[in-house]
């Protein structure tokens, strides 16, 4: 099948990239020539652990191909995927002004008779397939009515897991109220469930529902830890037991049990704000949600107060060693990563900082202005600090050289917003360490 993929970022290039790899031939349509540029000169433009060989492949093989031009790319396709933006708007909302944009554009270069089906694949509030429809009617005028339809296909990927996630995913969730593109929505992602994991059909809202519900429970069950943990601290239990005690029940399940800094990343933060101000706008008070967001908050507030006790709020002339900026491991995007606002709090504190992450560094450098050094490696980063903080759970970072810890830093104190090392450990080893719903260890 020929497929355009509209917006190159870390969905459109893992879903381009994959669609390809089934056979498929791929246009990728991204309005940021330079992204367009690299792509097409074969240099990955993201860090996804397996996606460099099979897009290498791919483009090598010439079934994926780049463009600015949107009249070019999707020219041939059957299928015309969105993976554009949907940051957080005005009041908290979804906001769908490239999506409405593109849907603009759409409408002015379709042609009528040359069917096209038309995927949503960006997270979206309820309703908004029923406004790219409604948007590229606008721009095209009726006589486009039979010639396309609207699919809302939300993407469950994880980034640092994306093409194993897209390859082989728990489930497809396909948003139709048209036979004919549900058919070619079956044909396209068969190859990807033959193990038997279910394509689940259903109607265009609930499709777009369904996305909004997966990130806010996944969500919850983050922030519920996370208190659970404070309260493990206050009462004198401790959190990896209580997790490893509920996480066998298969009612409630081992993942996302792990107290840590709160959640990031470009979507849980973004889409359980904009499903509480989808709620409030359907006249419903979505109680858990907004827990769940303040709940969030001061997670990150507690981890820094830690620091702060610690030193008795005077941070000023520390020099702290970080580990870890990405939002999570085993990528390099650091949007909304707990590991910045903690940064920006230790300065502002008066400290300084040497950060070392092992993909996240050039984009820290490229997209925010913390005034901070860059370690070349994470022992480097240690030198005359007076403790490390450790902000995301890389595997580099869960077995490292104690000794070579103990003699960089000047203190041998660390803070450990992700609970990798075992307290009594730390105990023998004569550090002073803290982590999150974990007995303290004094020296
Ligand atoms: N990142 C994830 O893990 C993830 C997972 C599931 C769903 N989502 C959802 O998928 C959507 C995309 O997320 P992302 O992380 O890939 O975003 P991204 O910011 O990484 O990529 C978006 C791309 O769209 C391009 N773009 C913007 N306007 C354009 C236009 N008019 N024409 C062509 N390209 C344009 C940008 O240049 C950028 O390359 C969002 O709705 C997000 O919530 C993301």
């Amino acid at each position: 099948m020929k497929i355009a993929v509209v917006g190159t970022g870390y969905v459109g290039l893992v879903s381009g990239t994959c669609f390809a790899e089934t056979g498929n031939q791929v246009t990728c349509i991204d309005i940021d020539q330079s992204k367009v540029d690299r792509l097409s000169s074969g240099e990955i433009t993201i860090y996804e652990p397996g996606l460099e060989k099979i897009f290498n492949r791919n483009l090598k093989e010439g079934r994926l191909h780049f463009t600015t031009s949107l009249q070019d790319g999707i020219k041939d396709a059957v299928l015309i995927f969105l993976a554009l933006p949907t940051p957080t708007g005005e009041n908290g909302s979804a906001d769908l002004k490239y999506i409405l944009g593109v849907a603009n554009d759409l409408g002015k270069i379709l042609v009528p008779g040359d069917y096209k089906v038309i995927v949503d694949k960006s997270t979206v509030p309820v309703g908004t397939a029923d406004k790219v429809r409604a948007a590229i009617l606008a721009s095209g005028g009726d006589q486009l009515t039979a010639s396309f339809d609207i699919v809302s296909n939300p993407e469950f990927l994880r980034e640092g897991a994306a093409v194993e996630d897209f390859m082989k995913p728990d489930r497809v969730v396909v948003g139709t109220s048209s036979e004919r593109a549900q058919k070619v929505m079956q044909q396209l992602y068969e190859p990807f469930v033959r193990q038997g994991n279910p394509i689940i059909y259903m109607d265009e809202q609930s499709a777009e529902l369904t996305k909004y519900a997966a990130n806010s429970f996944l969500a919850v069950k983050i922030s519920f830890m996370n208190e659970i943990a404070i309260l493990c601290e206050k009462l004198g239990a401790d959190v990896d037991m209580v997790r490893r005690g509920i996480g066998t029940d298969f009612r409630i399940g081992k993942h996302f049990l792990y107290p840590g800094l709160g959640y990031g990343g470009s979507c849980f933060p973004k889409d359980v704000q904009a499903l509480s101000v989808s709620s409030k706008e359907a006249a419903y008070d979505f109680k858990i949600l907004n827990a769940v967001i303040a709940v969030n908050k001061l997670q990150k507030e507690f981890f820094i107060n830690k620091i702060n006790n610690y030193y008795k709020g005077n941070l000023k002339g520390m020099k702290f060693a970080v580990w870890g900026l990405a939002f999570k491991p085993n990528t390099d995007d650091i949007r909304e990563a707990p590991a910045l606002e903690v940064i920006e709090q230790l300065l502002a504190g008066g400290a300084t900082v040497t950060a070392f992450d092992p993909e996240a560094m050039p984009n820290v450098k490229k997209q925010t202005k913390l005034a901070i050094d860059f370690a070349p490696d994470q022992y480097t980063a240690l030198t005359d600090a007076d403790a490390l903080i450790i902000c995301t759970e890389w595997n580099e970072f869960r077995t490292p050289e104690y000794e070579k810890i103990s003699t960089l830093l000047k203190s041998k104190t660390i803070f450990d917003g992700r609970n990798l090392y075992d307290p009594e450990k730390m105990k023998q080893l004569g550090f002073y360490y803290e982590s999150i719903g974990r007995e303290k260890v004094s020296i």
